[in-house]
């Protein structure tokens, strides 16, 4: 049998090693803002919920709980500005990465099929593409892709590793487009609650989406929003036909999300302030960090929204990777999120308060 890995890009961490180590040589430590994992406590609440819910010993459901959909609707609902939103209208997963991975399979996408992702993007839309035989279509523009052959349209607003967030004008465009096409249009909207100089929107909001759901889906996680990555908690919301067929398929699977994760994730969609905390840490070493990284000779192009600032010195990325980490600091070359980032590097602000001070230091000294 071939390998199925043999299918999948190559994604070079590796190549990262040797300027990990030389950050590690720094006298006051590293500091690692190449990749972008929340590093502050997981909020009481949360926790307590996933604790008084460890005695679970039956089988979860893979719709999840009564509660946890009415958690999600009402979250869609409230946070996303959608209406009359109902249970079928929503999806559990396991985190967004496995169903970011599977997603092209699980609609039983294969050979002479195209799925499309933006140029610069996170690697996992291609990796699901490519798991499933189907072709990966990067674009630049998604009203300007052949619709022949393709059957799912990535957006990912506000952007991994760019920051970049699509207008309401943007969004409506590849929404009419994809309908027009007959195209799946499904919308990686994880860092939605993240934006910092511009007001991310889900294509679920009625300006985008026209009151319906049709065509549209949503993805949302809420490993960067509630510092849960650990939890792997996340889930879909949108078109019930596309939701129905991915439960089937799912309940096959037996892809279920545990039930004290589940009952985390009713305490965590429930709870606005933690949140607003969150979002202040970020904004804080968001402003530290592009302040030191503008006088120390990077422009920051995009990130107006997101964990990340993209930021380029007009050089090729690992020369800067390679200076930044002789100042003892990791960043990701542009490099791996496609050929187009190789003149910048994705700067992650979600190191402790602590950390990021040490950078700001290096950078301004
Ligand atoms: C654009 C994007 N989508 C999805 C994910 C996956 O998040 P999770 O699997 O934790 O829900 C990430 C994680 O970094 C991401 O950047």
């Amino acid at each position: 049998m071939p390998p199925v890995s043999a299918r999948l890009p190559v994604f070079p961490w590796d190549r990262l090693e040797p300027y990990k180590a030389t950050a590690a040589a720094h006298p006051d430590g590293i500091v690692d803002l190449s990749v972008g994992t929340p590093v502050d406590p997981v909020p009481e609440l949360i926790r307590t919920a996933l604790a008084d819910a460890a005695d679970s010993p039956g089988y979860p459901t893979v719709w999840g709980t009564p509660a946890l959909r009415d958690a999600l609707t009402g979250w869609v609902e409230r946070r996303l500005g959608a209406e009359g939103v109902t249970h079928t209208q929503v999806l559990p997963v396991v985190g967004s990465k496995e169903l970011v991975a599977s997603l092209p399979a699980q609609l039983g996408l294969g050979p002479g099929d195209k799925v499309a992702f933006p140029r610069l993007a996170y690697p996992t839309y291609e990796v699901g593409a490519r798991l499933a035989g189907a072709e990966p279509v990067p674009y630049d523009e998604p009203t300007e892709l052949d619709p022949a052959g393709l059957k799912l349209l990535w957006l990912n607003s506000p952007s991994n590793p760019t920051g970049r967030v699509l207008s309401k004008d943007e969004l409506r465009a590849a929404v009419a487009w994809a309908r027009a096409h007959g195209v799946l249009l499904v919308s990686d909207e994880c860092y939605l609650e993240l934006g910092w100089e511009a007001d991310p929107m889900s294509v679920l909001h009625p300006e985008i989406s026209g009151g319906s759901f049709d065509g549209l889906v949503a993805v949302h996680s809420l490993s960067k929003r509630s510092n849960l990555a650990g939890y792997r908690a996340a889930f879909l919301a949108g078109d019930e036909s596309v939701l129905g067929e991915l439960l089937k398929i799912r309940k096959h699977g037996g892809m279920i999300v545990p039930a004290p994760v589940q009952a985390a994730t009713v305490a965590a969609l429930g709870d606005d302030k933690h949140v607003a905390e969150q979002r202040e840490r970020y904004e804080a070493r968001r402003a530290a960090l592009r302040g030191a990284l503008e006088g120390y000779g990077f422009r920051v192009e995009y990130s107006e929204a997101s964990l990340y600032l993209w930021a380029t010195r007009d050089e090729p990325c690992w020369d800067t990777v390679g200076a930044l980490a002789g100042l003892g600091i990791l960043v990701a070359p542009g490099e791996f999120y496609g050929a187009a980032g190789g003149a910048h590097v994705r700067v992650a602000f979600t190191a402790t308060d602590e950390r990021v001070a040490a950078a700001v230091r290096r950078l301004t000294a």
